[in-house]
Order: structure tokens, then sequence, then C-alpha cells
């Protein structure tokens, strides 16, 4: 189980003087402003949960990654991981956790990767039955032996990630934290992560937290979704909530026999998309889809064609970053 209870993270940040000498004054007299990258984040989370942890660039997702592996220390609050303090308790807590920085290997550059694995093996004392029989499953989800016996620096990207999850469950821990782990691979390499994520949860029961960018990773492979802002959590809840809270916009994409016609409804917003034809956005909430089409005939010329649909999880995220949180 995983508690963040308040968590803060402030970091200090050296300002650069201005005017004459300003490189000088800046090495003999730092000045240091103070930026508040996570701010008093609260969450829980159960055993065996897949949770997605989104938000903007900047939003405070990778900071709270590592204070909950134990790589920075946060500077308020509380964070427990199976009921250790994870900067405190940093050799017992390890044994606990995979972590995977998508952006950055955590394996050895000029080692093959299958030497990687032995020396985690040894570093975690893992019993050879066991690896032997990790480093099958994971050979076989990941799809790794075309690379096994190459050195990290030789991997393609999505190759390089793969060993990375292999690597971070060798002494098979029960959490897993992802920090980016489908940035910059290919769809078919992104679809095996995802599945192997989801098989390591099912089958071993391991409690996945993972940050990302990729709307289908969290219509895939998440159920709950907490979403930060400016280092507030302003949503935590499962993606059908989401829809719900945030989804309220419907598209209507119309064709008319003849011109679009004008239409100004308050709250209405409309496209125009080529001939003839027009995108009308309108809240469900506000106005049905029957009452919206009456108007749309009341205005103009007659419908040929019509299609409705739901705002998408893309559109939605969108709007969430965009209002901030605030409910559209
Ligand atoms: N080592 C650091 N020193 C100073 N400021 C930092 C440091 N690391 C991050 N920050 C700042 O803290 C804020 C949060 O950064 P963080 O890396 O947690 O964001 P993120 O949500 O992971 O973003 P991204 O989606 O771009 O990875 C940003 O404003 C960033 O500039
Ligand atoms: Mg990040």
């Amino acid at each position: 189980m995983i508690i963040a209870q308040d968590l803060t993270k402030t970091y200090r940040i050296a300002q650069p003087a201005e005017g004459r000498f300003a490189a000088v004054r800046s090495l003999l007299h730092p000045r240091y402003i103070e930026r508040r990258a996570v701010d008093g984040v609260s969450f829980s989370i159960e055993d065996g949960e897949i949770v997605g942890y989104i938000g903007q660039n900047g939003a405070g997702k990778s900071t709270t990654i590592k204070m909950l592996s134990g790589i920075l220390v946060p500077t308020g609050g509380e964070v427990k991981v199976n009921g250790l303090t994870p900067h405190k308790d940093r050799k017992e807590h390890l044994r606990n956790i995979g972590v995977v920085f998508g952006q950055k290997t955590s394996l050895w550059w000029d080692v093959p990767v299958i030497d990687s694995f032995r020396i985690l093996k040894e570093m975690y004392r893992v019993e050879e039955s066991r690896f032997q029989k990790n480093l099958e499953l994971y050979t076989e989800l990941l799809d790794l032996a075309p690379f096994l016996n190459q050195p990290v620096r030789q991997l393609s990207l999505g190759q390089r990630v793969r060993a990375d999850l292999a690597a971070a469950l060798m002494h098979d821990p029960g959490i897993l934290f992802l920090d980016e782990p489908t940035i910059g691979v290919d769809v078919v390499a992104k679809e095996r992560l995802r599945n192997f994520i989801l098989e390591i949860n099912r089958e071993r029961g391991v409690t996945v937290l993972l940050t990302t960018h990729d709307v289908v990773d969290m219509e895939k492979l998440v159920n709950r979704v907490i979403v930060i802002h400016t280092g507030a959590i302003i949503y935590d809840g499962d993606i059908r909530g989401l829809r719900e809270r945030y989804g309220r916009q419907r598209r209507m994409v119309l064709q008319f026999e003849g011109d679009c016609p004008a239409l100004s409804l308050p709250g209405v917003k409309t496209e125009k998309m080529g001939e003839g034809r027009m995108a009308v956005l309108f809240d469900q909430h506000l106005f049905t889809v029957d009452e919206m089409l009456a108007s749309v005939r009341r205005a103009g010329s007659p419908i040929r064609d019509i299609l409705i649909q739901d705002a998408d999880i893309e559109q939605i995220v969108r709007d969430i970053y965009r209002e901030g949180g605030k409910a559209v």
C-alpha cells in the first residue's frame, strides 16, 4: 500500500543576477528562489491497483515518483510505501519496488543486457532458480531474445525500455513505479509494454503507478487516474468519472443540403468544415440532441447527414489541462 499525505517538494533554484558582472555576482552571492513542484499531495493506492498519474509538463509527476522511490527527500508531508518511509528505509524499500524512468536507463551502458540482469540478481540476492524463471518469462513477454547479448548503448529506445522494465522486476517487487514508460516507443512496442504490465499485474498482483502523456495508456491500462496540476491533485477517480465530470461537451457534425446556417445559441460553438458541412459543439447538460437538432432545423437548410460524437479522452485531458481542473 502506498500512502502520500500532504506531500510537498520545494526546489531551490539559483537566480541569475542581471547587469554588469552578472556572472561573477551570481557566483559570489548566489540568490535563490523557491519553486514548489509538489504542493500538498495526498492519495492512497491499494495493493494490486494500476494507477495513472497524469498532468502537463512540469506538473510535478516525476518529482512525486522520485519521492515515492526514495530518490528525493520531501520538503513536507509524509509518504509510506508498505509501511516504510522511502528516503529513510532506503535499503529495505528498494527490495519492495521497481522503478523505470522512460527517459533514462538504470542499466549499465557498456554491459550486455544479460550481464546487467546478473548484476541485479547478485545485488538483490535473487535465487538462481527464481532468476531463471523470471528471465524466461520476461524474455518471452517482452521479446528480449534478439538483444540480450548486446550492450545497452546499442539498443533502440523501445528495446532499452523493455530491458529496463525486465530489470526493474528481476527481484520480484510488489510495486512498480513507471515514469513515462511508453515515451518515444513505437505503437507495436507500446502494445507489448501495455500487455506486459497488465500481465504482471494480473498474474503477480504487482501494484503499478505510472505517469504517461499517452491517452491510449490511460484507456487501456489504468483503472484509476490521478490528475496533478501545478503540484496539486485536481482529480482522483476512474476514467468514466473523468468523462462525466469534464466530458460534457458533445460534437455534432452536420451535412446540409445547401449552405450552413448561422447559429447563435448561448454556449454553443460552431466550426465550418467545408461546403455545407459544419460541426456544432454543445454542452449536453444544457441541450439535448433533440433540442439542438430542432434549433439547427429552424435556422436553415435541410440536414442531409448527422454524426454525433462524445468528447474523446484526448479532448477531455486537453480541456482539463487548459482549464486547470475547472469543470468544463
Ligand atoms: N532538480 C530540479 N531543480 C529545480 N527544479 C526542478 C527540478 N526538477 C524539477 N523541477 C521543477 O519542478 C516542477 C515539476 O517538475 P517534474 O519533473 O516533477 O514535472 P513532470 O510532471 O514530471 O513533467 P513532465 O511531464 O515534463 O515530465 C517543474 O516546474 C520543474 O521545472
Ligand atoms: Mg516527468
